[in-house]
């Protein structure tokens, strides 16, 4: 199908069309298919040979055999840190550490070994990128999963990591769709944790734990009672009095905030979207036709599969027309569907249209060549780890972010150290955790190196902190000593500093005494949510009592967190013993290797913050929300954006980190490319939206010095503030470039952002468009969303 001149005319209406569906219609010519034009082809073919009930078979998740033209069901699997539950598999960074490297090379390198391994087991859908829940609030149980809230960023990664899925070979799923913030009452409002086992609409009797609806999953692929693994389907018919909350937000910042990445991800060649089990302006997210087949595949040109979350799927002619193309055999039986034909209210088009989304992903990523290996089985021997373990401890060091240094790190030669804290060492059962969508932490008792639930990592091993750094240490003779747990009491002495003699090494093991007797003291702790439940806290009194106790008794108290979402550190920052702190995500199974490395300084530092870290939990202004109505009153300001805007002051700024050297910026420059603008976006649409969107319409330069005495890594970050008095009400500085350099001491580069039409664009409500502003936009560069240290205008 060709996209005419005429076509593309009437094009520019589509967006305001009333007849979402017809619009959506990837056959109907009004997206311009660009690369997806000959999986487009081969999936148009495909879908002419089958008969009706080949193509009811085809959404139902079912496979073909023995017909015209045969088809094997998708092998969907989370996730971006691994195939889940597979043996002898890595397992990789999750994705909110990976995203503290800034480094868009580290992102693409890990996004494709993990897309290898699922090519290798078989699979053909990575159910990533996470784009969403962003992290509305910092009490999200799933905020870790995804690149974090800021917009921008969120997309750039988002993008890269679509790329890299498709260069491994398999099928970029990314998800949440859309608006998916809490794990509270997302299955039922009322329905207490809100787990995945509420996704059979409380009627655990017609879904038995580890099986499906009769006939609704084929057989060979993976069954899970649970959320995010597509594979098993739940439909929920009657699910409306137990219906999940609804996300109820303006039109402005749905466009500026939540689905700006979208049209990043959706460019970058995504084949299947997962939309959301919860609502959206009171309709369920994956029956929002005005969402699904307008905004996504209308507007951003998305012309793969969306397939539903655990129960997303509650009605079958709602989601059918709304724009659901991948469901349940049981909502979507051969006679439901039929019936639906004959009265018309579903179009037949419609089908075909749903069929060709399921299998143009698999045409695209080259799957019909015949040279994928067949499904593995879990436990099947099939070695996908290759080399990985090398890019899993090298990106898990990069995303290390060095909050705090006076002096004390990296370590040098010490010659007693002590290490604290569970999260030094092995849990006492692991490395792997039980599965559960009920929820998990606020703690976890051994090393943190993988969420819970849908971002489970398989870990094949796990090295600790405490093993790589007495590996390390032993190297220069340094004594070590160590008390795993975050509530120890010594059997006699207990916890005060008592007149033990740090001149012997046969004394009571408590934090104090131990302490008082070490050149370093590493302190590490951890927070850990995941999915099924949102967070109780942001910090933890037993692990901030261990630190104090240590600090009290050791002028060189170092600090090392793991986290899957904002950890506040105030109960301790400010003590001048606390020497240094390490931030990062769970880093995967090469975890306390990479840890080790920047400890010692055999790698310098440069992981910075996705997220604001405040002085209080009170400072941050979205909390959980347990009504059903959520009403995003707070606009696009989230994160750093409100802080700037309510004048808050953070403890750590988005974008913060420091480096075991120093940086000078200096000679700014902002340059428009391109002239003769038109204020609203007027491009075709191809796939991600207009294609004007993306058109490189100024940049910025800034030279970057390496001052200190190592070579190192900055990154650069570009924020602009919108020309005063235009219609674009933005917040006062939103990013829109980085890049991550790497500098030898005394070294210099020049640093280029490229300024996308997007970038420099609002979204105008009434003519449905972005939009443009001309002006002078105020160009901040630095170190941090609030550590500027160049600032200028660029013209518009
Ligand atoms: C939308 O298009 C379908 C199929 O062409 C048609 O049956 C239906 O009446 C249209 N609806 C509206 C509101 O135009
Ligand atoms: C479909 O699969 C059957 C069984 O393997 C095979 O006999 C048949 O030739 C296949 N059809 C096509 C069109 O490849
Ligand atoms: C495949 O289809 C042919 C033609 O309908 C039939 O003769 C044959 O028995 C079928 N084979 C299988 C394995 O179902
Ligand atoms: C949402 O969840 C909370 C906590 O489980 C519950 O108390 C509340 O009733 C739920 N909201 C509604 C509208 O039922
Ligand atoms: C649960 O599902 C089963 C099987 O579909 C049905 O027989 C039963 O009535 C349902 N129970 C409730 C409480 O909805
Ligand atoms: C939600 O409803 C508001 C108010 O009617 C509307 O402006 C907005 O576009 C809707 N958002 C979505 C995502 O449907
Ligand atoms: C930590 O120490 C406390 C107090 O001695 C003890 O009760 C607890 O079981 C220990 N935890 C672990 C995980 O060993
Ligand atoms: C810092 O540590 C020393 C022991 O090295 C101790 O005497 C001092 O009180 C500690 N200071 C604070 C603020 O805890
Ligand atoms: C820290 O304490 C040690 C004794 O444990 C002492 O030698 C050293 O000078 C102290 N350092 C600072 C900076 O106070
Ligand atoms: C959300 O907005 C709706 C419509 O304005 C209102 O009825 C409802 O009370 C609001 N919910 C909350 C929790 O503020
Ligand atoms: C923040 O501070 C600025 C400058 O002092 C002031 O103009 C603005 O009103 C303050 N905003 C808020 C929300 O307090
Ligand atoms: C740093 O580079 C400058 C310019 O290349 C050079 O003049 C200077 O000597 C260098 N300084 C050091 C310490 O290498």
């Amino acid at each position: 199908m060709r996209t005419s001149a005429a076509i593309l005319g009437a094009a520019a209406l589509c967006a305001a069309s009333s007849n979402t569906t017809e619009d959506g219609l990837v056959t109907n010519g009004v997206v311009s298919l660009g690369d997806w034009q000959t999986a487009f082809n081969k999936a148009q073919n495909f879908v002419s040979q089958l008969t009706i009930e080949e193509k009811i078979t085809i959404i139902g998740a079912g496979s073909l055999t023995n017909s015209s033209a045969n088809w094997t069901a998708l092998g969907i699997t989370d996730g971006p840190q691994g195939a889940e539950n597979f043996y002898y598999e890595s397992a990789f960074s999750m994705t909110c550490a990976l995203a503290m490297t800034w480094d868009k090379d580290a992102i693409y390198k890990q996004g494709k070994a993990v897309a290898t391994e699922f090519y290798q087991k078989g699979l053909q859908v990575l159910a990533g990128p996470v784009s969403n829940p962003m992290g509305r609030s910092a009490w999200g149980g799933r905020n870790g999963e995804s690149f974090g809230p800021d917009s921008y960023f969120n997309g750039i990664l988002g993008g890269i990591s679509a790329k890299a899925y498709q260069a491994g070979g398999v099928i970029a799923g990314g998800k949440h769709f859309i608006l998916y913030e809490q794990e509270t009452n997302r299955t039922s409002s009322g329905g207490g944790m809100g787990g995945g086992m509420g996704g059979v609409s409380g009627n655990s009797s017609s879904m038995p734990s580890g099986s499906a609806p009769s006939g609704s999953v084929p057989s060979g692929m993976m069954l899970r009672v649970r959320a995010d693994n597509s594979s098993s389907i739940v439909s929920g018919e009657d699910s409306s009095d137990t219906a999940p909350y609804s996300s109820n937000i303006d039109d402005k910042t749905f466009r500026e905030t939540y689905l700006w990445p979208w049209y990043d991800i959706i460019k970058a060649g995504t084949g299947a979207v997962m939309c959301a089990m919860t609502e959206i302006n009171g309709t369920a997210a994956c029956e929002d036709e005005s969402l699904l087949m307008g905004t996504l595949k209308s507007d951003l040109g998305f012309p793969g599969m969306v397939w539903p979350d655990q129960n997303g799927q509650k009605t079958a002619l709602g989601s059918a027309t709304g724009g659901l193309d991948y469901g349940s055999s049981s909502t979507w039986s051969t006679s439901t569907i039929n019936a639906f034909l004959s009265n018309g209210s579903l179009t037949e088009a419609r089908l075909d249209d749903m069929v060709i989304r399921n299998v143009i992903g698999y045409y695209r990523a080259n799957l019909d060549n015949g040279e994928q290996p067949s499904k593995a089985e879990y436990d099947d021997y099939v070695d996908t780890m290759s080399s990985h373990a090398e890019i899993i401890r090298e990106n898990g060091a990069k995303s290390i972010v060095l909050l705090k240094n006076e002096g004390g790190l990296p370590l040098d030669r010490p010659r007693r150290i002590s290490i604290f804290g569970s999260n030094a060492g092995p849990v006492m059962g692991g490395p792997n955790m039980q599965f559960t969508v009920q929820g998990s932490g606020p703690t976890y008792q051994g090393h943190l190196a993988s969420d819970s639930g849908s971002a489970q990592s398989s870990l094949p091993y796990l090295i600790t902190p405490d093993a790589a750094i007495t590996l390390r240490a032993s190297k220069e003779h340094t004594n070590v000593k160590w008390i795993l747990n975050d509530t120890y009491t010594a059997s006699s002495s207990g916890n005060t500093l008592v007149t033990l003699s740090s001149s012997e090494t046969a004394v009571d093991a408590s934090y104090a005494g131990y302490a008082a007797a070490s050149d370093a003291c590493l302190v590490f702790i951890n927070a850990l949510s995941g999915e099924g439940a949102d967070r109780t806290e942001l910090y933890n009194n037993d692990q901030d009592t261990m630190i104090n106790t240590v600090a009290a008794n050791c002028n060189n108290t170092i600090v090392i967190i793991s986290t899957t979402g904002v950890r506040l550190v105030d109960q301790w920052i400010e003590n001048e013993n606390i020497t240094a702190v390490l931030y990062s995500g769970p880093l995967g199974q090469e975890s306390g290797n990479s840890i080790t490395d920047v400890l010692y300084g055999d790698v310098n530092p440069s992981g910075r913050l996705i997220h604001t870290i405040a002085k209080n939990e009170s400072d941050y202004n979205v909390e959980i929300c347990y009504t059903k109505n959520c009403n995003y009153t707070e606009g696009n300001y989230i994160d750093y954006k409100y802080f700037e805007h309510s004048n808050t002051t953070a403890r750590y700024a988005f974008g913060h980190g420091l480096s075991y050297t120093s940086f000078k910026y200096s000679d700014l420059q902002s340059t428009k490319l391109m002239s003769n603008l038109s204020y609203h976006a007027n491009g075709r649409l191809e796939v991600g939206g207009r294609a004007d969107l993306f058109d490189v319409v100024a940049q910025v330069d800034v030279n970057v010095l390496n001052t200190g005495s190592r070579d190192g890594a900055e990154v650069p970050q570009l924020y602009i503030g919108y020309p005063e008095g235009s219609a674009a009400d933005q917040p006062i500085k939103a990013l829109r470039g980085f890049e991550r350099v790497e500098l030898r001491k005394n070294g210099t580069s020049q640093v280029k952002f490229q300024l996308r039409r997007r970038d420099l664009s609002f979204w105008d409500v009434t003519a449905q468009e972005w939009a443009l502003p001309t002006g002078s936009f105020k160009v901040y560069v630095g170190a941090s969303s609030t550590d500027i240290r160049q600032t200028g205008v660029l013209a518009m």
